[in-house]
Formats: structure tokens, C-alpha cells, sequence
């Protein structure tokens, strides 16, 4: 797909997704180049529609962008719950499993997630799929042992590679961890998958969200389409 109609596809779900949230929410944002459409579209309606609401943002980036259109931003810690959350996501298939992560923000993605009472993807039509694995997924793992808990995925099979930036460096998340992607291709049986990931000492979440969204936003040339969990 090209690069400019994924944009716009983003831009669709985005402003979709935008109308949503209503004044006095406590909303969570999630992090990546969908969810930027999304923060400037109620960045706009707060400007011209007076739309008010509090944010908890998934990434300090978000938080940045958030607070520059004059959205407040609190900590998690300091909301009792979290109206809705909107997100992206990098795969999504029919049983509503998916991969996250891709921006690195998996971790406080899925503490935003678990803690809300609704929980919306945004993603283009390219991320839907039968099978999740294609896109690498991301485990976020803790610096020290970090090469061991590389070494005990090599032995799975899992294809781990430590995920740096464009220069070589290690890229670290905004807990300081550092980020393995798994280059897997498909993954038959997620929650086996994520059973081993979790219980392996080092790895402090992995980026599968297994059946955890409410509804799934999917932006196409006809215009968006919603799809409802129904194994909520
Ligand atoms: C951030 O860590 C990710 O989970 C993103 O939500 C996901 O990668 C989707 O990103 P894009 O909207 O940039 O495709």
C-alpha cells in the first residue's frame, strides 16, 4: 500500500475515533503515527468545539503532543479509572488477538489497557489479517540479562533481534527497558506463546494482546469500518 494512502487511512480512523470521547472523560491515548492523527483531531475540537476532558497518555511522545494542544495529562496512578482508551495496533485477526509495540510502548500501553473500561483500536486495513505473526513482535525485557534472555528465545526459535535505531544504538523504552522483536511469521497458538514470554524471568511484558480490545476501527478507501468483540 502506498505510503500516502496508509497516511490518509490513519487520518480516517483517527478522526473517526475522535468523536468518541465526550467532555469530563478520563481517556487513556495510546502511542504511534495513527494515534497522532487522533490527539490532533481532539486538539481541534478542544480548540473549537470546547470539548474538555483528562488524559493518561501510553508514552511520554503522546504526552508531549497532548499537552501542546492544552489537553491536561495526569499520571495513572493519581484516576480511579479511565472512561476509554484508543489505541493502534500493528496486527490485528478475527479471534481480536493482536501485536503491539512497534513504537516501543507496549508496556504502559497494556497497564492503560487492562486498567480501562473500554479499550478501541485504530488501525488502515493493512493491519487486519488471519494469522499474527508476520509483523515481529516486540518483548520488552530488562537490560541486565538481557543477552541471556536473547540466548533462551534463540533456543525457542523465536528469531530474536534487539531493536536498535537508525545510528546502531539500542533503542530503550520509557521504563528504560530494551525492546527484542521476535521475528516469528506467524504464531499459531498466542496464548502458549505468551504463557513462555511472562514466565521468563527478564521479560517484563510482551506485546500480544489477546482478545483484550472492545472494538477495532478500520480505516479503507470506502470509509471506516467498526468491528465489535464479540468474545467479550
Ligand atoms: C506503539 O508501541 C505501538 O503499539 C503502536 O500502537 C502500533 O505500533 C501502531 O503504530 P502505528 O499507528 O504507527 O502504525
Amino acid at each position: 500500500m502506498p505510503e500516502t494512502l496508509q497516511d490518509s487511512l490513519k487520518k480516517e480512523v483517527g478522526v473517526e475515533a475522535a468523536r468518541l470521547i465526550q467532555s469530563d472523560m478520563i481517556v487513556g491515548l495510546g502511542t504511534g503515527s495513527t494515534v497522532r492523527y487522533l490527539v490532533d483531531e481532539l486538539g481541534r475540537r478542544c480548540h473549537e468545539e470546547d470539548l474538555h476532558f483528562t488524559g493518561v497518555t501510553t508514552s511520554r511522545r503522546t504526552a508531549i503532543q497532548a499537552q501542546s494542544y492544552g489537553i491536561p495529562i495526569v499520571n495513572i496512578n493519581d484516576v480511579d479509572h479511565i472512561d476509554i482508551t484508543i489505541d493502534g495496533a500493528d496486527q490485528c485477526d478475527k479471534h481480536f488477538d493482536g501485536i503491539k509495540g512497534g513504537g516501543a510502548a507496549l508496556l504502559w500501553e497494556k497497564i492503560v489497557a487492562v486498567n480501562s473500561d473500554y479499550y478501541v483500536w485504530i488501525v488502515d486495513q493493512s493491519k487486519m489479517c488471519d494469522t499474527i505473526g508476520a509483523f515481529p513482535l516486540p518483548v520488552e525485557v530488562i537490560p541486565f540479562g538481557s543477552q541471556h534472555v536473547i540466548s533462551y528465545f534463540e533456543h525457542q526459535g523465536y528469531e530474536p533481534v534487539l531493536r536498535r535505531d537508525a545510528l546502531g544504538n539500542v533503542i530503550h523504552t520509557d521504563e528504560n527497558n530494551v525492546i527484542v522483536d521476535l521475528h516469528l511469521h506467524h504464531i499459531d497458538d498466542p496464548q502458549a506463546l505468551s504463557e513462555d514470554l511472562i514466565h521468563t524471568v527478564g521479560v517484563v511484558e510482551h506485546g500480544l494482546f489477546l482478545n483484550m480490545v472492545d472494538k477495532v476501527i478500520i480505516g479503507s478507501k470506502n470509509g471506516p469500518t467498526v468491528l465489535l468483540n464479540p468474545y467479550k
